[in-house]
C-alpha cells in the first residue's frame, strides 16, 4: 500500500450506500405492508441463524443518528432505497402518508447535513400482494412500478436530484427466481427469464414516470464483474461467454443498446421490440455495483459456486461457476482482486463506447467481520480492500472512463440477506443487541481519503 494521496478533485461525489430492508427494521410500523422478504425470512431454514430484518439497524427510528455519522464522515451523497410496502402497502393504490412522511424526515435530515439524497426505488422488497399476483413473472407489475415511481417523483423530486430505478435486477432474477436463495424463493432455472424482461420494462417505464415528475438525474444500479473462463478449451470459453451474457449484459445491453445479447431476446415475453424502445429510454448515468470476479467453466457435474451463495444449482446448466483460490478472500469468501474492478470498467467502456452514460460506482465494499477489541475495531483488511479498489478506480478514470462518484457499501453493518447478520460490511460497527454504533478504523480512513482526495 502506498501512502500517496489519491486526488479526485472537488467535484467527485463520495458516498455510502444502503437499502431499506437491510437497515430500517420497524416492519409493522407506519402502516408498512408485508414484503416478500418478511415472508421469506419467516420460512424456516431460509436465513442463516433464523435472522430477519424485523429490527435490523432500527434505522427507521435512529436515522438522525445515522445521518450525523454520515455528516461526520464527510460524504457528499447517500444512496438508500424506498421500501415499496411503506409507500404502497399492497403495491397499488394511493400512497400511505406515514410511509411518505418517514422518507420526508430522512431526506430533510440529509439535506440539513449537507448530504445529497440518492434513492433507489426498488431494492428487492416487493409488496407481498404483488408477489401473490405473480410478482416479477407478471407483466402487470410494470404498471404498478410506474405508478409507484410517479408517487415518489411527485413527492420528492423537488429535493432529490439523483435517482436509481432498480438495484441489481440480475440478483433478483438469478437468486430470487432461478435458484431460490433470496425472496421470493423460487427455483425456476431458465423459466425465470421473464423476471428479467419485466424488471427491464418496469425500469424503462419508471424512467419515463420519474422524468415526467421532474426528477433531474436518473440511472439504475446493476452488478458487473469480469467472467474469467476456467480454461482455454472451447467448452470453457463458450460456457463463460454464455454466463457473461446472462450476468453482465442481459440488463445493460437492452438499456444502453436497445437490444438483448444474442439468443436471449427470444426467451422474453411480450412485444419485445416495442418494449425495448421503452427499456432503452436514455439515462443520465449508469450505476455499477462491483465486488469480485467470477470464474466459469463447462459443467463437470460437481459445482462449487460462490456466485450463487453456495446454493445447489439447477440441473443441466450449461456452465458452472468455479472457485478463485489464488487471491486473498473477504470473510464472506469473496476473492479480493482490485485489478478486476479496473478490468470491468474497461470492458464496459470497450463494449459501449460513447453510448455509455457517465458512471457512478453505486456499490463497492467487503465483509470483514472484525469486532471490537478494547472498544476499537481495527478492520485493517477493509482499509486495504478499499484502498486497492479506489486506486484501480483512479487508474481507470485516468484512462478516460467518466466516473462521477463512488458509494461504499455500507455505512453500517446490516442484514446481509440469506447470510443474516453474519457478514459485516459496515464502516460503522453495529451491536445488534444494544444498537450501539461504533465507527471502525475504516470509517476514519474513508473520512481522510475523502478530505485529501479533494486536491
Ligand atoms: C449487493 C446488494 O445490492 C446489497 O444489498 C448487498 O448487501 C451487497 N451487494 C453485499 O452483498
Amino acid at each position: 500500500m502506498t501512502a500517496e494521496p489519491l486526488i479526485f478533485g472537488p467535484d467527485f461525489k463520495w458516498g455510502v450506500s444502503a437499502s431499506a430492508y437491510q437497515i430500517e427494521g420497524a416492519v409493522t410500523e407506519g402502516g408498512r405492508g408485508t414484503s416478500t422478504w418478511d415472508t421469506f425470512c419467516a420460512e424456516p431454514g431460509r436465513i442463516l441463524n433464523g435472522d430477519t430484518g424485523a429490527v435490523a439497524c432500527d434505522h427507521y427510528h435512529r436515522y438522525a443518528e445515522d445521518v450525523a455519522l454520515m455528516r461526520d464522515l464527510g460524504v457528499d451523497v447517500y444512496r438508500f432505497s424506498f421500501a415499496w410496502p411503506r409507500i404502497q402497502p399492497t403495491g397499488q393504490g394511493p400512497a400511505n402518508p406515514a410511509g411518505l412522511d418517514f422518507y420526508d424526515r430522512l431526506i430533510d435530515e440529509l439535506l440539513g447535513a449537507g448530504i445529497t439524497p440518492a434513492p433507489t426505488l426498488y431494492h428487492w422488497d416487493t409488496p407481498q400482494p404483488l408477489e401473490d399476483a405473480g410478482g416479477w413473472l407478471s407483466r402487470d407489475i410494470t404498471s404498478r412500478f410506474a405508478d409507484y415511481a410517479s408517487i415518489l417523483a411527485e413527492r420528492f423530486a423537488d429535493r432529490v436530484p439523483l435517482w436509481m430505478t432498480i438495484n441489481e435486477p440480475m440478483v433478483l432474477t438469478l437468486i430470487g427466481y432461478a435458484v431460490g436463495g433470496h425472496a421470493p424463493g423460487k427455483a425456476l432455472g431458465f423459466e425465470a427469464l421473464p423476471v428479467a424482461h419485466h424488471q427491464l420494462l418496469a425500469h424503462g417505464r419508471a424512467v419515463q414516470a420519474l422524468r415526467a415528475g421532474g426528477a433531474a438525474e436518473i440511472g439504475i444500479a446493476t452488478n458487473h464483474a469480469p467472467t474469467w473462463p476456467a480454461g482455454d478449451s472451447p467448452e470453457d470459453v463458450e460456457a463463460a461467454a454464455l454466463y457473461d451474457n446472462l450476468i453482465n449484459w442481459l440488463f445493460a445491453d437492452p438499456i444502453v443498446l436497445g437490444r438483448y445479447p444474442e439468443g436471449l431476446g427470444e426467451a422474453m415475453p411480450g412485444p419485445v421490440a416495442e418494449d425495448l424502445e421503452v427499456i432503452s429510454t436514455p439515462l443520465d448515468f449508469f450505476g455499477l455495483n462491483h465486488y469480485s470476479p467470477t470464474r466459469v467453466g463447462a459443467p463437470t457435474g460437481n459445482p462449487d459456486s460462490a456466485a450463487t451463495d453456495g446454493l445447489p444449482l439447477p440441473e443441466g446448466l450449461p456452465f458452472e461457476p468455479r472457485p478463485i483460490d489464488e487471491y486473498p478472500k473477504t470473510d464472506f469468501g469473496w476473492p479480493i482482486v482490485p485489478e478486476a474492478f479496473g478490468e470491468i470498467l474497461r470492458t464496459l467502456k470497450n463494449r459501449y463506447g460513447d453510448r455509455l452514460p457517465p458512471l457512478y460506482i453505486t456499490e463497492n465494499g467487503c465483509a470483514i467481520n472484525d469486532g471490537p477489541v478494547d472498544g476499537e475495531i481495527a478492520d485493517q483488511r477493509r482499509i486495504d480492500y478499499l484502498d486497492g479498489y479506489v486506486r484501480e478506480l483512479r487508474k481507470a478514470m485516468d484512462d478516460g472512463i467518466d466516473v462521477r462518484g463512488y458509494f461504499q457499501w455500507s455505512l453500517l453493518d446490516n442484514f446481509e440477506w440469506a447470510a443474516g447478520y453474519s457478514q459485516r460490511f459496515g464502516l460503522v460497527h453495529v451491536d445488534f443487541e444494544s444498537q450501539v454504533r461504533t465507527p471502525k478504523a475504516s470509517y476514519h480512513w474513508y473520512r481522510d481519503l475523502i478530505t485529501k482526495s479533494r486536491g
